[in-house]
């Protein structure tokens, strides 16, 4: 992985001990070095427990963290290589989306994660129960038919030993959104026939390098002391990745940077954030590079490009009558076509002088890539919420909607007791 940064700004001291320390009390920054011998076992029993070859269908019932980073990883491997079984996710009480997407499992052979850390998360357990009303109504049995991935001691936990069924846990000083390498993301991802060893490989690269003086440290540090020295003028950061595989991917970056950093600062009564948004070319190139372009300076661009994509199909050497000056992209590879699209918003970027950019560029979609660029943007977040003073691991402002949904949902109950 490489990242180019066409900005330069002096390091700000002191960040890096800080991070350093935070070691002691946050739990992703060991994931990487992490032994998978317990997720082994688990594939090992769970095997024993359940016709592994015949299922073919595994559904994730969860939401924010609990799934957007397992959604990231399946969708851009799922690009490159066919795989045996599919990773479905329930994300949503959209009824349609409910619906639909269990109309696309076989559930008689299928096998359903519930993952929440917190084991308490409305939209997780609904559509859990429903599922569960689901099963029963077609008699299907339950026996091991439930993976729970939780906090130890959570009442998911508890409610998991009163059937047959798989629990594994989520370390407790781990996040809902730090958590997608752990058994949150690893488990459904191993079910599926990813290489979990690698991913973890490509993260533990990153945090070698990072902590180790490799060129990745000046590199974060230095762009995340450059997005927090001039977060109130450039306070939109654009994920511009140049690959549709990687649409889920800026799905969880805008996650993890949206409710890590958009905070109250510590002992101040300040609000302050940077705006994430995820974008995906050569499509937004047709869309919101024009607001980048022309807009209002307040943003930053990251474009993520993808070196060697393994498809090497062309576009064919034919000549269309009254089109003959579009002859000039004949023989092309689309892979080619692509990146030769993103150098150029590059250029058209840099060529404006006020647009604060940067590239990262990978080999190819592997696990070990994509390990590498969660464990990237995991730091980068980290050393953003020191140097923004806020608390990166917390979401006060998501807990006020769900007291009044919870009020709501009280008398709710308490009318239809009535009626
Ligand atoms: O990052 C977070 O902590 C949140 O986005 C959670 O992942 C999300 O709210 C789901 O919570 P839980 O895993 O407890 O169901």
């Amino acid at each position: 992985m490489k990242n180019s940064l066409y900005f330069n700004i002096k390091v700000e001291e002191g960040i890096f001990e800080k991070i350093q320390n935070e070691q002691k009390t946050i739990g992703y920054y060991a994931l990487p070095d992490q032994d998978i011998r317990h997720l082994e076992d688990y594939l090992e029993d769970f095997k024993a427990k359940n016709d592994f070859d015949a299922i073919k269908d595994i559904a994730i019932i969860g939401i924010g963290g609990s799934s957007l980073g397992p959604k990231a990883i399946f969708r851009a491997l799922k690009g490159i290589r066919d795989f045996d079984k599919k990773l479905h996710f329930f994300e949503s009480t959209d009824p349609a989306s409910i619906r639909s997407t269990l109309n696309k499992i076989d559930i008689a052979n299928a096998h359903f994660f519930v993952i929440s850390k917190s084991g308490s998360t409305i939209e997780t357990i609904s559509v859990y129960k429903y599922v569960l009303a689901v099963l029963q109504a077609k008699e299907i049995s339950l026996d091991y038919r439930f993976t729970f991935v939780t906090d130890d001691g959570s009442k998911l936990e508890a409610h998991a030993k009163s059937m047959p069924s798989f629990v594994l846990h989520i370390p407790v000083n781990v996040g809902g959104r730090f958590s997608v390498l752990s058994a949150a993301g690893l488990a459904p991802l191993l079910l599926a026939g990813v290489d979990i060893q690698r991913l973890l490989d490509g993260a533990r690269e990153i945090k070698k390098s990072f902590f180790e003086d490799g060129y990745i440290k000046e590199t974060l540090l230095k762009k995340a002391t450059y997005y927090a020295k001039n977060s109130m003028h450039y306070n939109v950061n654009t994920l511009f990745a140049y690959s549709e595989s990687l649409d889920y991917f800026t799905d969880w970056y805008v996650q993890l940077w949206g409710e890590s950093l958009g905070k109250k600062q510590k002992q101040s009564s300040f609000n302050v954030g940077l705006t994430p948004i995820g974008l995906i070319g050569p499509k937004d190139q047709h869309s919101f590079l024009q607001l980048i372009v022309e807009g209002l300076r307040d943003k930053s661009v990251t474009v993520l490009k993808i070196e060697n994509f393994d498809d090497k199909i062309k576009i064919p050497d034919i000549t269309l009558p009254e089109l003959e000056s579009l002859d000039l992209m004949n023989g092309i590879a689309f892979c080619d076509l692509i990146n030769m699209q993103a150098d150029s918003t590059i250029e058209a970027l840099l060529d404006k002088k006020d647009i604060p950019i940067d590239t990262i560029t990978i080999k190819h979609i592997d696990e070990e890539n994509i390990g590498k660029l969660i464990f990237y943007y995991e730091l980068l977040t980290s050393l953003l919420g020191q140097m923004m003073n806020v608390n990166t691991y917390d979401q006060p402002g998501v807990e006020d909607g769900k007291k009044i949904l919870e009020k709501k949902l009280i008398e709710e109950k308490r009318k239809r007791k009535y009626n």
